[in-house]
């Protein structure tokens, strides 16, 4: 689900908004002869799963294939969007099969009422899938046919493929593919969130950003797998891919070559640092580690928690070689908004070989146990961590050199630098 800076924007893309006027919707369009783009375009969206900051909104991509014999429809949009998608079926008038690649609401959402509106429609997923659908929606289980990895969908003149691909975000998700048109539905694979009307990917930069956002957030917590799909996928020949969030990949090589830089490249010669100060000490200590790593030569991306984007935070995680935690302690521990993050990171499971803790107490603490103890999936190499004891003092900017001496290091002998 995501949140919204308007709730009354809900009521415009209903089937009437609170006026009691019939909305406007984007009409469907097409790919090529037989194949369109419908979905949602969620300008307005600005959190998902209650988590993931959406600075560019996003976007709930469906595809409809008018075979000579069979129409079918990829998957949905969120249940709160159907009378949008629901419009741009108005010309269909029989539909076989609806295809499900993934169970998750912004995808699946409004199947119960596309099945309701074509009763005669079967549901196609993968095996893992029936139950979450069934669970998660309440779908009948009499209307799903499940498909093995590999199996092909006849829909006259074309076929659907279905290619497993688990872990691309949940472990029931696969792709499809168009094998005629050589088009790729490949869900939340390769995704981003971006709404905008272009159909397909305009300004690589801004799509390159979008998706490595979301490649930090969905899909680095699984990248052996990632990459084995990768490989599943490149197996076929591509024209198009087309993901269920952003617009579509005209030049496939563009986002797949993206991907396998950030699975497989080694980390840059680059340290994250994400840090909170209250009093300012921490921040001092900040500021000369900082300074001191770049006269090294050495990239810093500097995170502060209190006002930080964590979407920007993920991105900096992909290729960062060390990560150093700046906090004070509150509490006897390090202060919460740095456990947010440390919990954070410790999820997504960065490359990072390397992590520090600098900052500044009071009187005591347990500060760099507790994190420590926090970042059990992180393979990384702990460097001395730097407490100081008040305001730091010209003993403690020499420990800070020494720790970035030692990053410095650590990278040449890593190969980063
Ligand atoms: Fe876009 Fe995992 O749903």
């Amino acid at each position: 689900m995501r949140e919204r800076f308007l709730s009354l924007h809900r009521n415009n893309t209903g089937s009437v908004n609170y006026l009691g006027i019939p909305g406007v919707f984007m009409k469907a369009r097409k790919i090529t002869g037989k194949v369109f783009l419908l979905g949602f375009l969620d300008w307005d969206a600005r959190l998902f799963d209650s988590l993931i900051p959406l600075p560019d909104g996003t976007s709930y991509n469906a595809y409809l294939i008018e075979g000579s014999e069979k129409t079918v429809l990829i998957d949905t949009v969120e249940t709160e969007f159907k009378d949008v998608l629901l419009d741009q079926l108005k010309g269909v008038k029989k539909l076989d099969y609806l295809v499900s690649l993934h169970a998750e609401q912004d995808h699946a959402g409004a199947i119960p009422s596309v099945l309701a509106k074509y009763p005669e429609a079967k549901l196609i997923t993968s095996v893992k899938a029936k139950d979450m659908l069934i669970d998660l929606l309440l779908i009948s289980k009499d209307k799903i046919i499940t498909v093995d990895d590999g199996e092909t969908l006849s829909l006259g003149d074309k076929t659907l493929e279905f290619i497993y691909t688990p872990w691309v975000h949940w472990p029931e998700t696969m792709c499809a593919y168009l094998r005629e048109d050589k088009i790729l539905f490949s869900c939340d694979f390769f995704g981003s969130h971006i709404a905008t009307t272009d159909v397909y990917v305009t300004d690589e930069g801004r799509v390159y950003e979008a998706a490595k956002r979301y490649f930090a957030e969905i899909m680095m917590p699984f990248n052996k797998i990632i990459i084995k799909n990768i490989d599943k996928v490149l197996a076929k020949d591509l024209s198009i891919i087309a993901p269920s969030h952003g617009p579509l990949y005209p030049k496939p090589s563009f986002i797949i070559d993206a991907y396998k830089d950030w699975l497989g490249s080694p980390a840059h010669n680059k340290v994250v640092l994400p840090y909170i100060s209250m009093h300012g000490s921490t921040k001092k200590m900040v500021d000369y580690l900082v300074s001191s790593l770049v006269q090294k030569g050495i990239t810093v991306e500097l995170f502060n928690l209190a006002v930080t984007d964590i979407g920007k935070l993920a991105i900096a995680l992909v290729d960062a070689g060390t990560i150093v935690i700046g906090t004070p302690t509150v509490l006897s521990g390090p202060h919460p908004n740095v456990v947010y993050g440390a919990y954070l990171a410790n999820a997504l499971r960065p490359k990072a070989k390397f992590i520090s803790i600098i900052g500044s107490y009071g009187w005591g603490g347990k500060t760099v146990e507790i994190l420590a103890g926090m970042i059990p999936n992180l393979k990384v190499e702990v460097l001395t961590p730097v407490l100081t004891k008040g305001y730091p003092l010209e003993n403690d900017f020499k420990a800070l050199e020494v720790l970035s001496e030692e990053i410095e290091k650590k990278h040449i002998e890593q190969g980063f630098k």
